[in-house]
């Protein structure tokens, strides 16, 4: 029998709460390690690509080559998005919000895959589901991105690495192997994170038996929140508001905490310590600050993060470093979170997959506090 709703069953938040079994990936709060189907973000993100890890966290273990080659040349041929949905796109106000924009191109991807309403248990097609968001995900976002600057969508090609791609469909321009290199690691950096907000949501969607479509869009409505993915465009906003009003950084940031603002990058549910994803991130920005002669982010960032760490003792989490990191690549503060979603794709259907195996509908319990007993008053008379 389930336990009683009473205060000391109660958890705000669910923090702490552990609410099923997964294989997909585990964290470390104490000792700040993320890992993925038993190995590690450090090892992944240095030593697999983003196509890799995709596969390693559908299945159970990191591809061979063969097996590389072939969910390569799936996702490749899965890129071009419907008309329909590049003219839901052109017709979308061109200051609408990236991430609401992906949430309902998502959501519209449905009408055109006939597996959209098949049996969930059916892994073959959730998997042929898996593919398909995971590969027409870059390219939603860039094409919003050039529409709603006037420019004419690129179409996909059915070569290059998802970050190539992502990039070139982006800019009209191949990127360089750097950037290239960089923004993998960064969708391997993203890809998965336990039982995080968009994740849960996604899963809590699922136990219903509702189609892959409808909770990667539910999960794309809870990672546009800027407690959750929609930090790292926040950073960025906060790093220019120093930049550009010349502030006292210290200054700044005494003032946010004395009226009780959060710092956005900073804080986690889980980690008690450093953000494993932050360090990686940390050191790639300074990297990536040097060969391009711009300090700036990362020495303001760097203070921020003792600031911080002195007065609160938190520490930086995966958007904290991510935001400059895409800011000297030069793309926009608004779509950050969008590169976020399309990394943690791949873990939203990793997800999905794996409720699925042996579902039961999450559905926990509020205490009513409201109140009790009372009457209607006829409405002529209240
Ligand atoms: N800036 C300032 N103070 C922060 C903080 C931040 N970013 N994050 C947490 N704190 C403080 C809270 O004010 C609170 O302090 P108090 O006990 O003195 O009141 C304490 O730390 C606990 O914070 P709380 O919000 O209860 O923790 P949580 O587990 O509910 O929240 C986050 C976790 C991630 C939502 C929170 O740290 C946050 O809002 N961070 C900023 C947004 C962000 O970067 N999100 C991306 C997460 S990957």
């Amino acid at each position: 029998m389930s336990a009683p709703s009473t205060a000391s069953t109660k958890i705000r938040g669910l923090a702490g709460v552990v609410a099923l079994d997964s294989e997909i990936s585990a964290i470390d709060g104490e000792a700040g390690t993320l890992v993925y189907r038993g190995y590690t973000i450090e090892d992944l993100a240095r030593d697999a690509c983003f196509e890799e890890t995709v596969y390693l966290l559908w299945n159970d273990d990191l591809p061979t080559q063969a097996q590389l080659d072939e969910l390569n040349a799936q996702l490749r041929a899965e890129r071009a998005i419907p008309d329909a949905v590049l003219d839901l796109l052109r017709t979308t106000p061109r200051d609408a919000n990236p991430m609401a924009v992906l949430r309902t191109a998502v959501s519209h991807l449905a009408a055109f895959d006939p597996d959209a309403d098949a049996d969930v248990t059916d892994r073959a097609a959730g998997y042929r589901k898996a593919i398909k968001l995971t590969a027409k995900m870059p390219t939603i976002v860039a094409a919003f991105d050039r529409l709603r600057k006037g420019l004419e969508p690129i179409a996909p090609r059915a070569e290059g690495s998802t970050a190539f791609e992502f990039l070139r469909m982006l800019t009209g321009e191949e990127p360089g192997a750097r950037a290239e290199e960089i923004m993998d690691a960064c969708l391997v950096l993203h890809a998965d994170h336990g039982l995080n907000a968009s994740t849960f949501t996604a899963r809590v969607i699922g136990s219903t038996l509702a189609d892959m479509y409808g909770a990667v869009a539910g999960a794309l409505g809870a990672l546009k929140g800027p407690l959750h993915g929609g930090a790292n465009r926040a950073v960025m906003e906060m790093l220019q508001e120093i930049d550009a009003h010349d502030l006292d950084t210290r200054q700044y940031v005494e003032q946010k905490l004395a009226r009780k603002e959060k710092i956005m990058g900073i804080g986690h549910r889980v980690y008690r310590t450093l953000d494993p994803r932050a360090k990686i991130l940390g050191a790639m920005l300074e990297g990536l600050s040097e060969e391009k002669g711009d300090m700036k982010w990362y020495e303001m960032s760097l203070a921020i993060q003792q600031i911080i760490k002195d007065e609160k003792g938190l520490n930086p989490n995966v958007d904290f470093f991510s935001a400059s990191v895409y800011y000297l690549l030069g793309i926009e503060a608004d779509l950050y979170t969008t590169i976020f979603a399309i990394s943690r794709t791949a873990g939203w259907t990793a997800n999905l997959l794996e409720q699925w195996e042996d579902n039961r509908l999450i559905r926990p319990r509020a205490e009513y506090i409201g109140p009790r007993g009372k009457t209607i008053t006829p409405i002529a008379e209240r």
